[in-house]
């Protein structure tokens, strides 16, 4: 057969095969056009976006998961000696894991310096009240879980805190999967917190669980919520009941949004609380913790009694002061540090390109991508090129099916 009877054979068939050759390039090209959000590593997102009343982007991501901490689990007694409290070993090898470390410290400090005029009790934070637990729920949703202590003892009150290693988280999106147990008259908190000199410059943002409230009650608070003279600052609180009847004896989801004027407060998923008044500013640490002075704010725990802040996990976006600096610094020496940063997704003037998101993924913890854009860049730009796979497969059918290659 010549190539001029294969030529004209060809055109004979165009309108028949066409068809089917627009077909094939359809079909080929759709899954290069639609890219779906899919998992992936915190390493591949230049920035995370959030959802909620006003979406937010953040530059980093943490995730601490106390679910699956069987070999560290197992409850101590508490410890009766008031120094000892202080001086306690850590309760397992978890807490002594880089993952740990890296993040948090467990304090070990106690109120006789600077305690509330209306405490009634001694109180030390013990190491020994930070602790893995094993679920021992009817239906349980998890191997095991972090625990807060805190527990009335003869003359004096044991308590648990635990701060992020860093004090230049500025703004955040933080949530936890947690519940509050035990005996009234103690406190557990969710806050971040920056100290000051005096009392004004303190910037702090709280939830706030009192166990001898109404199970469905939480107050949120911009500190301080009052005055060196003793006036109460009402527009810094808000008191806020939990949705769909739950308690804070049930496991929910409670988020915490900080953003440049707002705080906004979170359980799964419904916005509770709002506050524009006095707003954190600066870079500040993340606190959890339980405790009790015997106040009119905690109120009264009764010898041995005891209540509990639990946490199956523990997650964060946020951006933080320090990268703010690095990055201005490194630009302007055009430091090589800035370089990881780019290869995740951040552009040089600070925008970014690999969008991800934790609410939207199918796996707790694990960011889901929602869009690259210098995917769709390169794409476009290198568009010739690329597009060409699927016609080149298609005009191989194509000529096959014309017997052009037989
Ligand atoms: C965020 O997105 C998730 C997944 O779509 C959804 O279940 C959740 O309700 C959203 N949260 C808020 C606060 O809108
Ligand atoms: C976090 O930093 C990024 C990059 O600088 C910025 O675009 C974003 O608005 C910041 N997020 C908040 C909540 O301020
Ligand atoms: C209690 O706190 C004070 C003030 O920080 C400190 O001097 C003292 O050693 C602490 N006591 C214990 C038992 O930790
Ligand atoms: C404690 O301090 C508050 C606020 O400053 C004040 O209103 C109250 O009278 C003080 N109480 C006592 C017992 O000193
Ligand atoms: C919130 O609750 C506390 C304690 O019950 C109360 O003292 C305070 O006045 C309440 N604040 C608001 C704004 O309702
Ligand atoms: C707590 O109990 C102590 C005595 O143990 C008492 O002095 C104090 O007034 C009580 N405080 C409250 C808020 O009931
Ligand atoms: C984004 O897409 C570009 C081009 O396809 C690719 O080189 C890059 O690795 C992608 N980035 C991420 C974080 O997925």
């Amino acid at each position: 057969m010549t190539r001029g009877g294969a030529l004209k054979k060809l055109i004979m068939r165009l309108p028949t095969s066409l068809s089917s050759f627009v077909l094939l390039l359809a079909t080929t090209s759709v899954p290069l056009a639609t890219a779906a959000p899919s998992l992936t590593q915190d390493s591949q997102c230049g920035c995370y976006l959030t959802n909620g009343t006003e979406a937010g982007y953040f530059s980093k991501h943490q995730f601490f998961d106390f679910r699956n901490l069987a070999q560290h689990a197992g409850v101590p007694a508490a410890i009766t000696d008031f120094d000892e409290n202080a001086e306690a070993k850590k309760t397992s090898q978890y807490f002594e894991s880089p993952e740990w470390k890296d993040a948090w410290m467990i304090g070990s400090w106690n109120n006789s310096v600077g305690q509330r005029n209306d405490s009634s009790v001694k109180m030390v934070n013990s190491p020994n009240n930070v602790y893995i637990e094993a679920n021992g729920d009817p239906h349980p949703a998890s191997k095991t879980w972090l625990t807060l202590r805190t527990q009335r003892l003869a003359d004096f009150q044991t308590a648990a805190e635990i701060e992020s290693v860093s004090m230049r988280y500025q703004f955040v999106s933080m949530r936890m999967l947690a519940r509050t147990v035990g005996a009234s008259g103690a406190i557990t908190a969710m806050f971040t917190y920056r100290g000051g000199q005096n009392l004004a410059d303190v910037q702090e943002s709280d939830l706030e669980v009192r166990t001898m409230d109404p199970r469905g009650l939480i107050h949120y608070t911009n500190q301080p919520s009052y005055t060196d003279d003793g006036m109460t600052k009402t527009e810094a609180t808000a008191n806020a009941t939990m949705p769909d009847g739950l308690e804070w004896t049930d496991w929910a989801v409670h988020r915490l949004d900080w953003t440049p004027t707002k705080t906004r407060w979170y359980v799964n998923d419904h916005q509770v609380a709002q506050i524009s008044f006095q707003t954190p500013r600066d870079g500040s640490k993340i606190i959890l913790n339980a405790w009790s002075d015997g106040g009119e704010w905690t109120g009264n725990m009764s010898r041995n009694d005891a209540a509990y802040l639990q946490v199956q996990w523990f997650e964060i976006l946020y951006n933080s002061t320090t990268e703010a600096v690095a990055a201005t610094m490194s630009r302007r020496r055009e430091d090589a540090h800035l370089l990881p940063i780019q290869r995740r997704g951040q552009q040089q003037d600070g925008t970014c390109k690999a969008v991800c998101s934790i609410d939207q993924t199918t796996t707790q913890g694990q960011p889901m991508m929602l869009w690259n854009n210098s995917a769709q860049v390169l794409t476009s730009r290198g568009g010739s090129l690329l597009s060409l796979v699927p016609w080149i497969t298609a005009m191989v059918v194509f000529f096959m099916s014309t017997g052009f290659m037989a």
